[in-house]
């Protein structure tokens, strides 16, 4: 698919913005602070329903105002589609698309978004959250229904995680314990799937993770993934190499998990009450990461620790390359050419140059590799100036329309 043209109302530092896209290479530039990454933002958001940048919504709408709108007409192989969401500061945000209400969960089936961030460093360094959203963003993708999912999820963590803190305080046994009892079917049923879904993303990234890290490293260092699950008795939030992984995982039936999450779930109980914290369950697994057998987080070189991080991007877009009726996935790639050497910059580019749509953002117009130096708009405090490109017109560049 690809993002024909951006409209924006109150999102962040644009009072509106009327964005124009082509087929093929993108490149926004503007000084730092100009509103480049908003843009990004804001296609992300249609494909993940959610920021890259912040996990509540509220900081998207442009201050003193109550909502914000986001709407892109994509063009998904033949059809063109409206897409539409209004964010509100309060209360329920929703979506239109070709001009009818929808549910928002809607939105993800058309919009398909990779983004790369110098942030992703943070996705093999950080804590495991990092590695949490990074996959829960490609789940949604790959099956928008996960969505609601992860959603009922928090809902239900957040109210077990309540009862169990209440419980403690108030030394409650017996009542209570019943009704966590009903909290624990709720967290299992949801988290199982969650797991599973999880698993097999790790499953199905193995293999075109280790054709992009070999691409942009420019040599094979074996990179693996693998979820280390808290439910295997460790806590991979507090510390993933002491929790061990089974291989068998993968394939045990979603029964057969649910009672194992189940199990452990008692197993934990006494310290669950005493601490007033869920400690078995998706929010305390760990996505690890290796290359040449050892852990990326704390052992891999600055360069290796980026081959790892844009690796995984490329092959999430591989992945829902591979399986999007919708054809390729836009690729953003935000200010991440600053951060590389030139020869990882030069193989990112020409990794990237196919896909239907890319977009790229930089302070510095030198730092984008010839390939990707497409279609050039500036951008600066929040207006937009489409730059004439003499490569897709025949007129003169007389360079109108361009205010600096
Ligand atoms: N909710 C908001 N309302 C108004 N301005 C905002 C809001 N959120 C961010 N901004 C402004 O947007 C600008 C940052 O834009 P950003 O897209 O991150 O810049 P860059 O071009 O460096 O990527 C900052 O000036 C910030 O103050
Ligand atoms: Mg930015």
């Amino acid at each position: 698919m690809i993002v024909e043209h951006l409209s924006l109302v109150d999102f962040r530092n644009y009072a509106t913005a009327e964005l124009s896209l082509h087929r093929g290479p993108n490149v926004l530039v503007g000084k730092n602070g100009q509103g480049k990454t908003n843009l990004a933002e804001a296609i992300v958001f249609l494909a993940t329903l959610g920021s890259h940048r912040v996990s509540s919504d509220a900081p998207m709408v442009k201050d003193s105002r109550d909502f914000g709108v986001i709407r892109a007409r994509l063009s998904v192989g033949s059809r063109k589609v409206l897409t539409e969401v209004q964010i509100n500061r309060q209360g329920s945000n929703k979506a239109r698309i070709n001009g009818s209400p929808s549910k928002t969960s809607e939105l993800p089936r058309y919009a398909h978004v990779v983004l790369f961030a110098p942030e992703d460093l943070q996705i093999v360094r950080g804590d495991p959250s990092s590695r949490r959203r990074f996959a829960d963003q490609l789940l949604i993708q790959r099956a928008p229904r996960m969505a609601a999912v992860l959603g009922d999820y928090d809902r239900v963590l957040k109210q077990r995680s309540a009862l169990l803190k209440s419980a403690r305080a108030r030394g409650i046994r017996g009542e209570a314990l019943t009704t966590l009892d009903v909290w624990d079917d709720k967290l299992v049923a949801l988290g199982s799937e969650i797991i599973d879904a999880r698993l097999r993303l790790a499953s199905d990234l193995r293999s075109p993770l280790a054709s992009a890290y070999a691409a942009i490293a420019g040599a094979d260092h074996q990179p693996e993934l693998e979820w280390a699950l808290s439910m295997h008795g460790g806590d991979p939030e507090e510390d993933a190499a002491g929790t061990a992984f089974d291989a068998a995982d993968r394939s045990l039936s979603l029964s057969r998990r649910a009672e194992m999450f189940r199990a452990a779930l008692q197993a934990k109980r006494t310290q669950e009450l005493d601490r007033g914290i869920t400690f078995v369950g998706p929010h305390r697994d760990d996505l690890v990461l290796r290359v040449r057998g050892l852990p990326v987080k704390g052992y891999a070189s600055h360069g290796e620790s980026w081959s790892v991080a844009l690796a995984l991007r490329l092959a999430s877009a591989e992945l829902l390359r591979a399986e999007s009726p919708a054809g390729d996935p836009v690729l953003i790639l935000d200010d991440v050419f600053a951060e590389l050497d030139a020869d990882r910059r030069q193989r990112l580019a020409d990794l990237t140059v196919g896909y239907e749509q890319v977009l790229v953002t930089a302070a510095v117009e030198a730092d984008i590799p010839e390939p990707l130096h497409r279609h050039v708009v500036h951008i600066s405090d929040g207006s937009i100036s489409d730059d004439r490109d003499p490569a897709a017109d025949s007129e003169p560049d007389t360079d109108r329309g361009r205010d600096e």
